[in-house]
């Protein structure tokens, strides 16, 4: 198994380029099943999660054509085709290993008035259950039966428009309701809809596609289903919570670093809690200038839905905060187990003290490297953060959780300046 090698206390300084997200992508590459025509999909990161759901696709019977890149874009350029869906089953063996294949459910269902999705099950970050998936598509009118670990979902007469309320905001259940909806008879109404940039992203490449929806951005979407919807293309959003990621590299080891690609106006919360850390942050041509010349400081902040701060900074901002100066306060509202990251930074010297959904993180002098591994994404990538800073060597095991996420990671930050390499077993 691949182990990232880091010797930190570096300052990061120079370029990066931001790849597409793969968030958005994960909910653009389902749309390719709503229509009979392609679909191609620009700016689409490498990374292992989009492999993924390539193969989960293929085996609906989506043909998935890589092209290179787009002039002037650093991502891949795929085209998916659905002419024929051969399979409305999504089977247990991929859905164990990615959780966004729910996302098939919704755009299945409205093609084929079919589909059967293994269920996801828990995570490394909580118990993540799908009720609120169900509900949306029953109340559009499909049947529902859980059975041998699959959800199986029919509307053999098809679906039909009808007011959906999300008691909480989803994101994957928003998701899923607005690719169920476009192909529904007669006006869905969408309330507590979640907002996240990602969302726009699937509303503006559905609408691409023909569909109709108004209210996009805002807690209430308004879908008025179409009979029929047919190829676009597309190009995916920049990735915000890589962005947010690098800008942190930026912070923790006192660089500056241009992030290039990225979109200010996805990242409103992220950059007010760096800069009251003390990153300066300003636009460029390019995108957005991150960097710090003086201390960092301990800052409060709170999970919140979009446009909150991001549960998926959480643990990079955690890493940071670990060597400001003077305490911190995060609250993690949306998952209820995401500080698996907490006792690893611990064994590299930070001072985090977690009560229930609180932590109290006190700025140490200086963190010092070590044998590391993480349970999920954001959480490697904590661990990346703070072997940048770290005093020695630190060892990441496990990369395989950032290459579902990071695209070219090591390439990206030895880019910068970064001691870094990937050491492969054998
Ligand atoms: C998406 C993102 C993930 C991010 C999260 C929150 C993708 C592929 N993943 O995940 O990176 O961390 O949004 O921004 O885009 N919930 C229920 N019932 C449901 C669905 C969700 O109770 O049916 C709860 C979850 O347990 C969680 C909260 O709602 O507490 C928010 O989860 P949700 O927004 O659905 O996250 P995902 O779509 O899974």
């Amino acid at each position: 198994m691949d182990r990232i090698v880091i010797r930190g206390g570096r300052p990061l300084s120079g370029r990066i380029q931001i790849s597409g997200a793969k968030n958005a992508a994960l909910t653009l590459m389902p749309c390719a099943l709503l229509t009979d025509e392609p679909l191609t999909l620009r700016n689409l990161p490498r990374l292992a999660d989009i492999d993924t759901f390539g193969h989960l696709l293929n085996g609906h019977g989506v043909s998935t054509t890589i092209e290179g890149s787009h002039p002037g874009e650093f991502g891949r350029v795929m085209t998916l085709r659905a002419n024929r869906i051969t399979s409305t089953v999504a089977p247990y063996d991929i859905v164990r290993k990615m959780r966004a294949s729910i996302l098939v459910l919704g755009p299945l269902l409205a093609r084929t008035g079919e589909a059967t999705v293994s269920l996801p099950g828990g995570c490394a970050i909580g118990n993540r259950p799908i009720d609120l998936h169900l509900k949306a598509l029953e109340t559009l009118g499909a049947e529902i039966e859980l059975a041998a670990g699959y959800v199986r979902a029919v509307a053999p007469k098809g679906l039909t428009g009808a007011r959906v309320t999300f008691p909480t905001v989803s994101v994957g259940a928003t998701e899923n309701a607005v690719m169920a909806a476009v192909l529904a008879r007669g006006t869905t109404v969408i309330d507590n809809a979640a907002r996240e940039p990602e969302i726009v992203d699937l509303c503006r490449c559905l609408k691409r596609m023909g569909a109709k929806i108004d209210g996009i951005g805002s807690e209430r979407l308004t879908i008025e289903g179409v009979a029929k919807l047919h190829g676009a293309t597309y190009a995916v959003m920049p990735d915000r919570i890589e962005t947010g990621s690098y800008a942190c590299a930026a912070a923790i080891t006192g660089g500056e670093i241009e992030l290039v690609g990225a979109d200010a106006s996805h990242l409103g919360a992220t950059f007010d809690a760096l800069r009251e850390a003390g990153l300066a942050c300003a636009a460029t041509a390019d995108g957005i200038r991150v960097s710090r010349a003086n201390g960092l400081h301990g800052v409060t902040v709170s999970t919140a839905p979009y446009p909150g701060f991001p549960t998926d900074m959480q643990a990079q901002f955690m890493a940071m905060l670990s060597v400001a100066d003077g305490a911190s306060l995060l609250t993690e509202t949306i998952f209820e187990n995401r500080y698996m990251h907490v006792p690893e930074l611990a064994r590299m010297g930070a001072d985090i003290a977690v009560r229930g959904r609180a932590a109290v993180v006190r700025g140490v002098a200086g963190l010092v490297g070590a044998q590391v591994m993480a349970t999920d994404l954001r959480a490697s990538m904590s661990l990346i953060l703070a072997g940048l800073v770290a005093k020695g060597e630190t060892v990441v095991n496990r990369v395989y959780h950032l290459d579902r996420g990071y695209e070219r990671l090591e390439e990206k930050l030895s880019g910068v300046g970064a001691d870094i390499e990937r050491l492969s077993d054998g």
